[in-house]
């Protein structure tokens, strides 16, 4: 049960390991977007971002190993299913898609930071520290091959 401490709202082992799940789920959906992304990007102004999509997809296999040990470690089982990728024909689309999840993964990371700490958690909090840069990076990556602005944190 979550119980409110000042500010603070500490989750229990249980809801972490379910909440870190989540997580794992959305690390497998990018490991499989920038998969297939990266090998299905055409025309020649898409080549540098199709370069570094294969190396996001590595290192999002390497964040789904991270988070599957820290689910284990809180008495979970780690999930063996991905949330959903959208395929597309068109580049734009698919390099949009990449970036709402990215978005949506710095969001969820930002949150589970402070749930770990809250915890006193701080060897997760440490290894997700470490995770959300690279997601920043990735966010930055996207948004320079399509032409935007990143967005300052909410
Ligand atoms: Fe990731
Ligand atoms: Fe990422």
């Amino acid at each position: 049960m979550a119980t409110t401490n000042k500010d603070e709202v500490t989750i229990s082992r249980k809801q972490m390991a379910e909440l870190l799940n989540d997580d794992l789920a959305r690390e497998y959906q990018a490991v499989i977007a920038y998969t297939v992304y990266s090998q299905t990007l055409k025309g020649a102004e898409f080549m540098d971002i199709a370069k570094e999509l294969q190396l996001h997809a590595g290192e999002e296999l390497a964040h789904a190993i991270k988070i599957a040990k820290q689910v284990d470690y809180f008495g979970g089982t780690p999930t063996a299913t991905p949330k959903p990728v959208k395929l597309s024909d068109d580049a734009k689309t698919m390099l949009r898609a990449d970036l709402e999840n990215e978005r949506e993964t710095i969001a969820q990371y930002r949150q589970r930071i402070k749930q770990a700490e809250a915890m006193g958690e701080f060897a997760l909090g440490e290894v997700l520290r470490e995770i959300i840069m690279q997601e920043q990076e990735h966010e930055m990556d996207l948004c320079d091959a399509l032409g935007i602005d990143v967005p300052p944190p909410k």
